[in-house]
């Protein structure tokens, strides 16, 4: 018999794993799905199939992507965990058998030499493949109506070490643009895709110490670096969190030319600070302006004095001064704003419109992280707030465009929120031009989806 799960705020809540797996047809809907409306929404998010061995970190569980196919106004709803090489050997074995990010100490010696790639993180489409990303690993293919496992997908062999989940698509050019980073040297690399699926580029960069680098930005003239004092030194990797807070190394964000290489990266200095996710960022003249959700400590790896009650995420902006070499950070909210996301064909671009999910009065950190997404106008400095109202608890929002051809910012935000009352969730259609407005449609599953990490639209596909 399977063994329970600890009493851990990680693991309680929406936060517990959701153990099942399945399809809902026609699911029913609140207010009508705009016509528009014709893809799938991809999420992952981290879901443990066995009770850990140690102490559980929230980024350690399998992943799990849950499916929404809408279309001619209808949903439908599919979700199947990523068949990874960890999950199937659990599976074999009917337990946990690696350790988790608080404690790397604790591998069973049956798991010895498997790869621990749990493919949580995120999930996109590129090239014709669907692919469930984990930092530390390359990806899993998966079959986008099914969401079976095809397999680990190296790029015809191409890729070299690590993916970032955060890979960024070139809205000109089709380019996929990622990074990987890992503990032993290379301790980076800079890789190019095409649009049409092969790697045209690999490029080391070098760095003096490893760090946990979770997200980087890409302009349409530069790439941006983030190497924030979050270390993840060899000698780490046997006892504890693998992720070290080492504040006396500063901040350091690395600017390199597209068209030029690593030998021309320019590095700025600054605060220690740390930045799970940026928004966008662009080039002028010579300044790159870059948009963060910035905490001042690493938050989620235990630092002395951090709490996320007290260490929350603020959106700032960054502008980097390609000739003074000087960076100047200015708060853009005072507001808690994570998981930001843009009208994705301006990545990289001059952009208006941004969204993030926050926080109206306190959410308790045991129920949710949010139960808003804001809506940025920075050509105006101005906001807008949808609150999806008492006991319900918002995740990243994610911009679809009404169709090719409409203007920046002109579409839907699809939002995963979890109605605490019901103990399920709903996903929710806002309208990205009037985000305080009552929701376009409320989709209703009967069942709550966990709170995941990321996920994306893909136009045009459908599950089965
Ligand atoms: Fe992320």
């Amino acid at each position: 018999m399977s063994r329970p799960f600890p009493d851990d705020p990680f693991l309680q809540g929406n936060y517990a794993p959701w153990p099942m797996e399945g399809e809902i047809h026609d699911l029913v809907v609140t207010g009508d799905i705009p016509a528009e409306l014709n893809g799938t929404l991809y999420r992952n998010g981290s879901n443990p199939q066995f009770a850990p061995r140690g102490q559980y970190h929230w980024f350690d569980g399998d992943g799990m992507i849950h499916a929404f196919t809408l279309s001619a106004g209808k949903a439908h709803y599919r979700n199947r965990w990523v068949r990874t090489e960890r999950f199937k050997l659990e599976r074999r074995h009917g337990e946990a058998l690696f350790a988790g990010l608080s404690d790397l100490s604790n591998t069973d010696e049956r798991a010895q030499g498997v790869f621990p790639n749990a493919a949580n993180t995120n999930i996109i489409f590129h090239a014709g493949r669907l692919l469930a990303l984990w930092e530390g690993g390359p990806p899993y293919e998966l079959d986008p109506p099914t969401l079976d496992t095809i397999g680990v997908y190296d790029f015809n062999g191409k890729l070299q070490g690590a993916m970032t989940a955060h890979p960024k698509v070139d809205p000109e050019t089709g380019e996929l643009l990622f990074f990987g980073y890992g503990p032993f040297p290379p301790y980076l690399r800079y890789t190019v895709v095409s649009a049409d699926g092969d790697i045209t580029r690999n490029e080391e960069i070098p760095l003096p110490v490893p760090t946990m680098m979770h997200d980087f930005i890409a302009t349409r003239e530069h790439v941006i670096f983030m190497v924030f004092p979050a270390t993840l030194r060899p000698e780490n990797l046997t006892s504890g969190s693998p992720v070290r807070w080492e504040p006396e190394l500063g901040t350091r964000i690395g600017v390199m030319p597209r068209d030029g290489g690593s030998e021309d990266l320019v590095w700025f200095e600054t605060d220690p600070c740390f930045v799970f996710h940026a928004m966008n960022a662009y080039t002028q003249g010579t300044t790159v302006s870059a948009d963060v959700c910035q905490f001042r400590l690493l938050p989620l790896f235990q630092v002395d004095g951090e709490d996320l009650e007290t260490n929350i995420p603020i959106f700032t902006r960054w502008s980097l001064d390609l000739t003074s070499h000087s960076i100047t950070q200015a708060q853009r909210d005072d507001r808690l704003s994570e998981f930001p996301r843009l009208d994705e064909r301006y990545t990289g671009l001059p952009y208006r419109k941004g969204y993030a999910a926050g926080q109206e009065g306190a959410v308790p950190p045991s129920e949710g992280l949010f139960n808003t997404v804001i809506g940025y106008d920075h050509a105006n400095g101005r906001s807008q707030t949808h609150a999806f109202g008492p006991n319900s608890y918002s995740s990243e929002p994610i911009f679809v465009p009404r169709s090719a051809q409409s203007a920046e910012g002109e579409g839907f935000l699809l939002v995963g929120v979890y109605r605490k009352e019901e103990n399920r969730s709903d996903l929710v259609i806002l309208d990205a031009e009037n985000i305080a407005h009552e929701p376009l449609a409320t989709v209703h599953l009967p069942h709550r989806v966990p709170y995941g990490f990321h996920g994306n639209w893909v136009e045009g596909l459908s599950i089965e």
